[in-house]
């Protein structure tokens, strides 16, 4: 049974104490015979993003009525154990669900015409999983994305281990732009010449839907923060002023040894967890800070309470690793994937929104949008077998790649030393060359895409096919 909680218990649990399963709160049922899986949907509500006015026209994911925060919620479950959930789209155009970052079943991959059909204003959809891996995803729309994604549609989801180390508390950040006027109300999402560059920008910076939120956190205490950049669009270059913290997992995946965070760059798409040491006096600030813009930006802060729980870093035991299997680097076969700009057309037309144009291709393919009858594959992939994805990126901008379905490991770049890190989204920077290598094990069509939401709807998109 899938465990929905709310993410107001998540904020008043945060100086509670760690999460335990005697905490979740039940979704509700009431509406549901027995047996049937729990409610989600998405619809329209209003919500203060600004601090000054109320903005009309949101769209939001909610389990229940919507209370005093309209955030789409943190959704938990186990490693291992079945996740399920009736989606009732309740906006006034079709929709679908993607849970980014998880290795699922293809067929509940939330891809129109991919992988399922639209879910259409009224209609529902089962979703069910069995998630493989326990860390910090996520659940968005792949229809009509700019407008839903840029709207509100994003929510963090947690995969738990029931082996977690306990921490003092717990934190999950929601990290995102809104595209506001003066007036609070949304403005056009997009402006074409910048979606042939770095993809437009938001006018209103939140975590959690909060303009620079402050959490009250136990002094001295270990708290592991979740963060996940939801934006559209927006790079983010994190550091923390005032405690010392370390990663302990990047998008999901523990990393093989904990590091001190100094600046952490995550892109849209990437999830970074850090567990962040509070200072010992008590009415002490931390800032979580975006120091990407030439003047850096406050995202959330923390403030100690209470007496020091005393704790130190060195206690911070690794996260369990995800299961994975190991590339078979020495007979991977070699899948060639070019990022590049294209010549300015229109895009088709698509009931998942066209954004009119297309800027972007994929081996000089531009991705025709989501249409019944999309493109060739990028390429065929044997189950089991490994290849290496050689991702070029022959364009002046960074893009945050991403494939579905699978996990890749980084091998080597061009440009820069890495680490082998398990991940989902990997941040090519310009004439950057990677080698990712993919184990080909969950059968199926899975799209591989630009997470700048701009670039994946003008045209960097495909997908590999494994079977
Ligand atoms: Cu975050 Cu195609 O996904
Ligand atoms: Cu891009």
């Amino acid at each position: 049974m899938a465990i929905l909680t709310r993410r107001n218990l998540l904020k008043a649990s945060a100086v509670a104490g760690a999460y335990g399963a005697g905490m979740v709160l039940a979704p509700r049922l009431s509406a549901l015979a027995a047996g049937d899986p729990a409610l989600l949907d998405a619809r329209i509500a209003e919500a203060m993003l600004d601090g000054k006015g109320k903005t009309r026209n949101v769209m939001t994911y909610a389990t229940g009525p919507i209370g005093a925060d309209p955030m789409p919620p943190v959704l938990r479950t186990r490693r291992g154990e079945k996740f399920a959930t009736r989606f009732v789209n309740h906006l006034d155009e079709p929709t679908t669900v993607h849970w980014h970052g998880l290795r699922i079943d293809n067929a509940m991959d939330g891809v129109p015409f991919v992988t399922q059909p639209y879910v259409y204003p009224g209609d529902s959809f089962d979703y069910a999983f069995t998630p493989p891996d326990a860390g910090t995803f996520w659940y968005h729309p792949h229809c009509n994305t700019l407008t839903q994604i840029g709207r509100g549609l994003a929510g963090m989801l947690i995969v738990e281990d029931p082996k977690d180390p306990v921490f003092d508390a717990e934190i999950a950040l929601n990290l995102r732009d809104w595209r506001l006027g003066g007036d609070s109300q949304f403005i056009e999402q997009f402006k074409a010449r910048d979606a042939a560059k770095s993809g437009t920008f938001g006018t209103v910076r939140t975590a959690n839907w909060q303009p620079s939120p402050t959490y009250d956190m136990p002094s001295g205490g270990l708290v592991r923060v979740r963060i996940l950049v939801a934006d559209v669009t927006r790079l983010y270059n994190l550091k923390l002023a005032g405690a010392e913290a370390l990663i302990v997992a990047i998008d999901g995946q523990p990393v093989p040894v904990t590091m001190p965070l100094d600046v952490a760059v995550v892109s849209p798409g990437q999830r970074l967890d850090l567990v962040v040491r509070m200072p010992d006096s008590e009415g002490v600030v931390v800032a979580l800070e975006d120091i990407r813009p030439s003047t850096p930006k406050t995202v959330a802060s923390f403030r100690s309470v209470g007496a020091s729980l005393r704790r130190s870093l060195g206690d911070v035991p690794p996260l369990a690793a995800n299961p994975a299997a190991e590339p078979d680097l020495a007979n991977a076969t070699p899948i060639p994937l070019v990022l590049s700009a294209t010549a300015e057309e229109a895009a088709k037309d698509s009931i998942c929104g066209s954004l009119g144009y297309s800027f972007w291709a994929i081996n000089k393919v531009p991705y025709p949008g989501d249409t019944p009858d999309p493109m060739a594959p990028l390429a065929e992939m044997k189950l089991g077998r490994t290849y290496l994805l050689n991702v070029e990126n022959v364009t002046p901008h960074a893009h945050p790649i991403h494939i579905h379905g699978v996990n890749f490991k980084v091998v080597s770049s061009s440009t820069r030393k890495v680490m082998p890190l398990v991940s989902d989204t990997y941040l090519i920077l310009p004439d950057e060359k990677v080698q990712l290598a993919v184990v080909a094990d969950n059968p199926g069509d899975w799209v591989f895409h630009c997470h700048i939401i701009e670039h994946q709807k003008t045209g960097m998109t495909g997908y590999v096919r494994i079977v």
